[in-house]
């Protein structure tokens, strides 16, 4: 391939939530750290507004991220996408102009879709970066092929296979709670059929998922870069929230793998009875437990929780993860979570809310076993069951032991010559070129 004249500037456009900024802040410091500089567009909400190295732009926020509840996703993304387009053309071509042309690639959330238009119009070159698992990646493909009709006569055919991709199968898809079938599967092929992006990065690494990562690189044709975990590779956390590093020093006190930590990520929000049942369950186990509320708890619920757990707003959560005292995690499963907690080897209780979270849980009770799952509703003698199978039992030490293995194996991917290493080392030269 042609060599261009050396640009070394990439321009990131994130999703403005935390499981999707977390991962592109640390894309951006692992190619600062390959010699390229770093331009960050966001809106005015939700952003990050400091991280050495980093020039931040901002531009109008045409539709706040507060919305997504309101309109729901669907028409939050669709809307989102289209009232932001010109703005973002306006933004790149200022950038373009005070860098002396110097941008070598716009990496884009697959959500914020809107950047290819920009990128046609200035012939840049563009990758997406799904933020999410290589497995969600392969369902949003699979969904984008579909019609509102054929997806309801696959679903009736009870736990079919997709395109041998065992065990994933047309139940899992996820579409719960994105509204309408049909506006859904719409979104889907607007965000999923698009073939115009040079490359896909996933943060994932293939010792976790080499079925659906090979199924990708089949099926778009276009290089799949699975650099994953991110983390492992970057100090980078910008935490959108304040950190409470008190829970480091109450960990402190405990002993080793005798503490519950409980977080459901920064979008899922709990019943009060849902809240009443854990606390009372978490007590009842007379385990230790750490526990990521954001909202207030009723009175009733922190006297009980006082016993035996401690409460924070927001976590250091992979500080929590490493310590020494956690012996399990208690999660939504999202997929940012999961990584995290996969590579301090920490087994998991999993509770998905919302997106694609049951995939994930699927994933990490049946592919790696590495976890259980909590079905149904949640109800004190159950969450007692499960803390004890997790803290207590064989079981949960077997989950333990398996979770290492993975660990072991991440590691090894990230350092020179492992998997990720080499696909960001890919990613490296395309930018290059
Ligand atoms: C969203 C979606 O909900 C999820 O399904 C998708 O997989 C990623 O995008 P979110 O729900 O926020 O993410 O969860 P997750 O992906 O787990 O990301 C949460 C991030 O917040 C993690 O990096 C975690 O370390 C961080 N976090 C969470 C903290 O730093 N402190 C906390 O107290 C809780």
């Amino acid at each position: 391939m042609e060599k261009r004249a050396e640009k070394r500037r990439i321009v990131l456009v994130p999703f403005p939530a935390q499981g999707h900024v977390t991962p592109f802040m640390q894309l951006g410091q692992a190619l600062i750290q390959k010699g390229f500089s770093i331009t960050v567009v966001q809106g005015e909400l939700n952003r990050v507004t400091h991280i050495p190295g980093f020039l931040f732009v901002t531009i109008q926020e045409s539709l706040p991220v507060s919305q997504l509840k309101t309109l729901g996703p669907v028409e939050f993304l669709t809307k989102l996408n289209k009232t932001i387009e010109a703005s973002f053309k306006d933004c790149i071509s200022q950038l373009l102009q005070q860098h002396d042309n110097d941008v070598a690639c716009i990496i884009y959330d697959e959500l914020m879709y809107f950047s290819e238009a920009a990128a046609k119009e200035f012939k840049l070159p563009s990758v997406i970066f799904s933020t999410v698992s290589a497995t969600s990646r392969v369902c949003g493909c699979v969904l984008s092929k579909l019609n509102a009709e054929k997806f309801l006569i696959d679903m009736e055919v009870q736990d079919k296979v997709v395109d041998d991709l065992h065990p994933l199968t047309y139940k899992d898809l996820p579409t719960s709670g994105m509204g309408p079938l049909d506006r859904y599967l719409e979104l889907c092929r607007e965000i999923f059929n698009r073939g115009t992006a040079s490359g896909i990065i996933i943060n994932t690494a293939s010792c976790l998922e080499s079925s659906s990562l090979s199924w990708l690189q089949q099926e778009l044709g276009i290089p799949v870069y699975p650099l994953g975990p991110l983390h492992i590779t970057v100090s980078t956390n910008p935490s959108l929230l304040e950190e409470d590093m008190s829970c480091i020093e109450w960990l402190n006190k405990h002993n080793p793998r005798s503490v519950i930590y409980i977080s459901f990520g920064s979008k899922a929000h709990m019943e009060a009875k849902e809240v009443m049942e854990m606390a009372w369950g978490l007590r009842d186990s007379n385990q230790p437990f750490l526990w990521v509320v954001s909202e207030s708890l009723p009175e009733e619920v922190s006297k009980i929780v006082s016993e035996k757990g401690y409460i924070v707003k927001w976590a250091p959560q992979n500080q929590v993860l490493a310590h020494p005292a956690v012996g399990g995690f208690w999660s939504h499963c999202g997929w940012n979570s999961t990584l995290e907690s996969i590579v301090e080897g920490v087994p998991m209780i999993c509770r998905p809310f919302g997106d694609e979270q049951k995939l994930n849980a699927k994933y990490i009770e049946s592919v790696w076993r590495i976890g259980i799952r909590l079905e149904g509703e949640v109800e004190r003698g159950q969450v007692k069951r499960m803390v004890k199978r997790l803290i207590m039992d064989d079981e949960g030490a077997e989950m333990r032991d398996r979770s290492i293995g993975f660990k072991e194996k991440l590691k090894a991917s990230v350092r020179v010559g492992g998997s990720s290493y080499n696909a960001l080392d890919e990613l490296v030269k395309f930018l290059e070129t």
